[in-house]
């Protein structure tokens, strides 16, 4: 659980430091705030992080994917292609973009398979997303050259993998822009909240604008004479966020260090049994730890050992069997059952294409969810639990 499980003094400091001058918004109120901005710092130290060009705090991952898409200019009419292993917010979030998410299919890593991109491309295909799911990065070096060969735009979605990195170089700064979440769940959190990466000035002024009602952010005229060009929205970050996720910044390498040390114990463990094998990481330094991936040899052994471990207090996750994180499961997108009752975009005349989500089209996905199991790594795991953890491993691998 990561960020959440270390809020503590240097998260209250930042907040009261916030509340001392009460200004809530990231915006404006000038003398009130006394210099003090935390979105604008937030994101720059961000930025100096990732080794990225530009970033925009949002209010949340889902808003970050809304963000950078609207930038993107991709729209009706379009297609994007995301992995069928993934959290349902990028195929929301290409929706709510006004585009059709086409479902491709998983490779080793259990991200995006780079050769499902060529299989998958239409005359309508615009973009790629792919998702770094679970901490651990896509094969994105050659997902990236593939996309740049079909004049693809690339999003990647860093949501689950914060921190994470390819060969030394930050997730989320391979494509034209990537996106982050700062959710209760992500590695490191601001309760909600988003953040939109990208080395391109250009696509960062569309994602400023849109993201609030279209404001150009010139501090030389004040904001009710700002100027605008496009129509936008509001996503804005606020300042007690910003604050927050400075404190947790701060903790990110600690996070990821300690998630590793945790992880290499586990599997240690797991290594000892037969017939266990583990996911393969494009880049095992650049992990983050947050899961520790598993397989077995079939579906019914996954299956077993995963009622022992369970029996035996340790919990995993089979993501084919979740409603949230696998695509053929979404029965509502399988039905189109779109929140507005014209099925828009699936209906928009617009697009010409004819999206399908059949299992047929994603054999490694079914093959592989089915007998691999996931374990969350904690940051701080006492030694109790994990002498718990070892003998419940020890006894599935009886089963
Ligand atoms: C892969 C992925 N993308 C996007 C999101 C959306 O993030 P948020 O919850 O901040 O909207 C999530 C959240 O779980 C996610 O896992």
């Amino acid at each position: 659980m990561a960020g959440n499980e270390l809020i503590g003094k240097e998260e209250r400091e930042q907040v009261l430091d916030v509340l001392e001058r009460g200004v809530l918004m990231r915006y404006e109120f000038d003398d009130a705030r006394k210099g003090i901005y935390k979105v604008a710092q937030f994101e720059a130290a961000f930025a100096r992080y990732l080794g990225a060009g530009y970033t925009l705090g949002v209010t949340s991952g889902s808003a970050a994917l809304k963000v950078a898409l609207t930038a993107l200019d991709i729209g009706p009419g379009d297609e994007v292609i995301v992995p069928a292993f993934d959290f349902i917010a990028t195929y929301e979030a290409v929706l709510e973009a006004g585009a059709i998410p086409v479902m491709a299919d998983i490779d080793a890593t259990l991200n995006l398979d780079p050769q499902s991109i060529e299989d998958r491309i239409t005359p309508y295909t615009k973009a790629v997303i792919p998702v770094h799911m679970c901490g651990s990065s896509a094969r994105i070096d050659e997902i990236v050259s593939i996309a740049k060969k079909n004049n693809l735009a690339v999003l990647e979605d860093n949501a689950q993998s914060c921190g994470g990195s390819f060969e030394g170089k930050k997730l989320g700064t391979f494509g034209d822009m990537g996106i982050l979440s700062f959710d209760f769940y992500k590695t490191i959190t601001t309760g909600e909240g988003g953040m939109v990466i990208t080395n391109d000035k250009g696509l960062y002024d569309r994602s400023d604008w849109y993201h609030d009602h279209g404001h150009d952010h010139n501090p030389a005229v004040g904001r009710a004479l700002e100027g605008r060009s496009i129509l936008g929205f509001n996503f804005r970050m606020n300042e007690l966020q910003g604050a927050i996720g400075l404190a947790q910044l701060g903790k990110l390498d600690y996070i990821i260090a300690e998630q590793k040390k945790n992880k290499s114990r586990i599997k240690n463990e797991l290594e000892q049994i037969n017939g266990i094998g583990f996911r393969n990481l494009p880049d095992p330094d650049g992990d983050t730890a947050t899961f520790l991936g598993f397989n077995l040899p079939d579906a019914n052994s996954a299956k077993e050992f995963k009622n022992s471990l369970k029996e035996n207090g340790v919990d995993t996750i089979c993501y084919k069997e979740n409603n949230w994180h696998y695509a053929p499961r979404w029965e509502h997108l399988i039905a189109r059952a779109t929140a507005n009752s014209k099925q828009y975009p699936f209906s928009n005349p617009s697009y010409k294409g004819s999206v399908t989500y059949n299992t047929a089209d994603i054999p490694n996905a079914e093959e592989l969810l089915g007998r691999f199991l996931f374990m969350a790594i904690p940051v701080i795991i006492p030694e109790e639990r994990m002498e718990k953890i070892a003998k419940a491993i020890e006894k599935a691998g009886r089963v």
